[in-house]
């Protein structure tokens, strides 16, 4: 495998998806051709399985229902889009991966972790994040600014997230920062209030401190 796979993680509305439009636009201008992709919904099954996670109007999903859907969405995606991009020698760039399955489904929701890594370790088999961006927020800033988007888009797809409440998503960061303790090498955790441009900045610096023949 010669590509390098970066995941971006955090809380709704932390900036991931504004981030990594602007890192694959810095990486392009460096001469890349980066694959933008997301969990869940990053394939055809993908998109079928995140109208069933998001929809709020969906019966009440149970935890491990939940957990085995994402997964099912995590294999899918990793043998048809993510590996294959990796062998070809692509960037990947993945908006939300195993960590967000640990810190929602493990800290958030209650599924003991060492369920979960059994579980993800088969679905991702061999696609291991090389470096993870973890935009850390306090949750009430992240549920408050999700919420001015989708009121912009008129896009109701993600309010199932937003309905929970506010000590789930602590739950959730608090799990995310935990998980970048245990590994800080893997990590780049960036305070998600800073502004958009100088976030891409520092996600650039990290990304040529850490593979400095790829740009
Ligand atoms: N660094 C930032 N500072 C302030 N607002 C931001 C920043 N990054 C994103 N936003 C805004 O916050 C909202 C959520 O950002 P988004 O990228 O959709 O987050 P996520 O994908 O993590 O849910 C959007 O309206 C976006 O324009
Ligand atoms: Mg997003």
């Amino acid at each position: 495998m010669h590509g390098i796979f970066i995941t971006f993680e955090g809380i709704e509305g932390s900036g991931k998806s504004t981030l990594i439009n602007n890192v694959a636009a810095a990486l392009r201008r460096a001469g890349q051709d980066p694959l933008i992709t997301r969990e869940p919904g990053g394939t055809s099954l993908g998109v079928a399985l995140r109208k069933v996670l998001l929809n709020p109007e969906m019966e009440k999903l149970g935890s491990m229902a939940e957990l085995m859907l994402f997964a099912a969405d995590r294999a899918q995606h990793v043998s048809q889009v993510i590996l294959p991009a990796l062998e070809a020698g692509q960037i990947v760039l993945c908006d939300r991966y195993s960590d967000a399955t640990i810190a929602y489904q493990g800290h958030g929701r209650g599924i003991p972790l060492d369920v979960i890594t059994a579980i993800d370790n088969y679905a991702r088999s061999e696609a291991i994040p090389h470096m993870t961006i973890l935009l850390d927020l306090p949750a009430e800033t992240g549920l408050t600014r999700a919420r001015t988007r989708n009121k912009k888009s008129m896009d109701s797809s993600e309010s199932r997230i937003d309905e929970e409440e506010m000590a789930f998503h602590q739950r959730v960061r608090e799990g995310y920062l935990m998980l970048a303790d245990q590994e800080p090498d893997r990590f780049l955790v960036l305070d998600a209030r800073e502004k958009p441009d100088r976030m891409a900045g520092l996600v650039m610096d990290g990304f040529r401190s850490r593979f400095p023949d790829a740009v």
